[in-house]
């Protein structure tokens, strides 16, 4: 039986992973800080239906001793390394701790298993983010690097670690450069799931109206059950490599309000107002994957389109936010 470790098993890809792993046959280990232990009904919520089946290890981000514990007491076969601080916009308010997190972490875990198990195959969550100001359309695995963000220069910190981490120490070490991937587990300061929350308290009389920041930006959005299983397929190939995962499609802000409004009957410019106070100091406004080189390497595709994705968010939301609101959607999308 493989035995995998995941950092960020909490989180939305974490959960996902996880069950996907599971379903496969492995051993799977999660690092959690101590306070999700603490707190497991609110911090271990996406895990809660398979908690019985995984073993969870207390351990920071910020400490190298605590990383190196827990790999000195078990082997893995796999390590996805997808704990970070995430949101882009709070990078703008604490580049600081998001660096510390994002590189310092990513070199942590990377520096004690090449001191412990240099042998584990890692996966590192590498972003989209990274293209920023993206200088071709679409993006693939050559096209240059602008991060826009502090959130995408940490990411392409971590990337460039990974790769030195390859060809210094011969460690099988894989990028993954995700594109933007949602799902109903994902966090609420997220636009996607801010809005299909929204609409779920506008129609169930919740709320009265959304408040939300730049309509056009524009995002290639995938589905994040999907893209869990792109990352186990890199740790699977003979030689380690990098792979842009994405759906090829791409959609503004406004184009998913449109949608996920219609999907409950009402029109999005009846109820978004602006928010001048999520606007960012520097935007990222076209993001489009060329995921081509994971369908041949890989024979990895997206499942869910964008239609699909936005249906089931706002199913669930309408579900979480009232029960009694099930089966209001206008149509079941494609
Ligand atoms: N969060 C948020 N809230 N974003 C808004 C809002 C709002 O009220 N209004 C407009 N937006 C715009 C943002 O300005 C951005 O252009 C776009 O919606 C998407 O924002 P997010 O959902 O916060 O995601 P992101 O694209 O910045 O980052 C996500 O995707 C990356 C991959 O490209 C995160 O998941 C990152 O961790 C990930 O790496």
């Amino acid at each position: 039986m493989k035995k995998a470790l995941i950092t960020g098993i909490t989180g939305q890809d974490g959960s996902y992973l996880t069950e996907h792993l599971l379903d496969l046959g492995y051993e799977v280990h999660g690092l959690v800080r101590r306070v999700a232990l603490e707190q497991p009904e609110h911090r271990l919520s996406r895990l809660r239906s398979v908690l019985s089946r995984i073993h969870i290890h207390a351990a920071n981000l910020d400490s190298y001793a605590s990383i190196f514990h827990v790999l000195s007491k078990h082997e893995f076969d796999e390590c996805y390394h997808l704990a970070a601080q995430s949101f882009v916009a709070e990078s703008f308010v604490d580049g600081f701790s998001t660096m510390q997190t994002n590189i310092n972490g990513t070199h942590y875990v990377l520096a004690a298993l090449r001191e412990v198990q240099p042998k584990c195959r890692f996966y590192f969550a590498g972003s989209s983010e990274m293209f920023g100001k993206a200088q071709a359309v679409p993006q693939k695995e050559d096209t240059p690097f602008h991060p826009r963000s502090p959130y995408g220069i940490s990411k392409v910190a971590g990337f460039q670690l990974t790769i030195n981490y390859r060809e210094a120490y011969g460690m099988f070490c894989c990028n993954g450069i995700l594109f933007n991937h949602e799902s109903p587990r994902r966090g609420y300061e997220f636009v996607t799931r801010k809005i299909t929350h929204g609409v779920a308290r506008i129609k169930t009389g919740l709320a009265s109206e959304l408040a939300l920041g730049n309509l056009e930006a524009k995002r290639d959005w995938g589905h994040a059950r999907d893209y869990v299983q792109a990352m186990h397929l890199m740790l699977q190939q003979p030689t380690p490599d990098d792979y842009v995962i994405a759906t090829g499609e791409t959609h503004s802000v406004r184009e998913f309000c449109e949608f996920a409004f219609a999907q409950v009957g009402l029109d999005y410019r009846d109820f978004v107002k602006r928010d001048e106070v999520v606007y960012r100091p520097a935007e990222v406004d076209l993001l489009i994957g060329d995921a081509s080189k994971a369908h041949r390497m890989l024979g990895w595709k997206p499942g869910v389109g964008f239609k699909g994705l936005i249906s089931e968010m706002i199913q669930s939301d309408l579900e979480m936010v009232s029960p009694a609101a099930r089966g209001e959607l206008v149509s079941p999308g494609t």
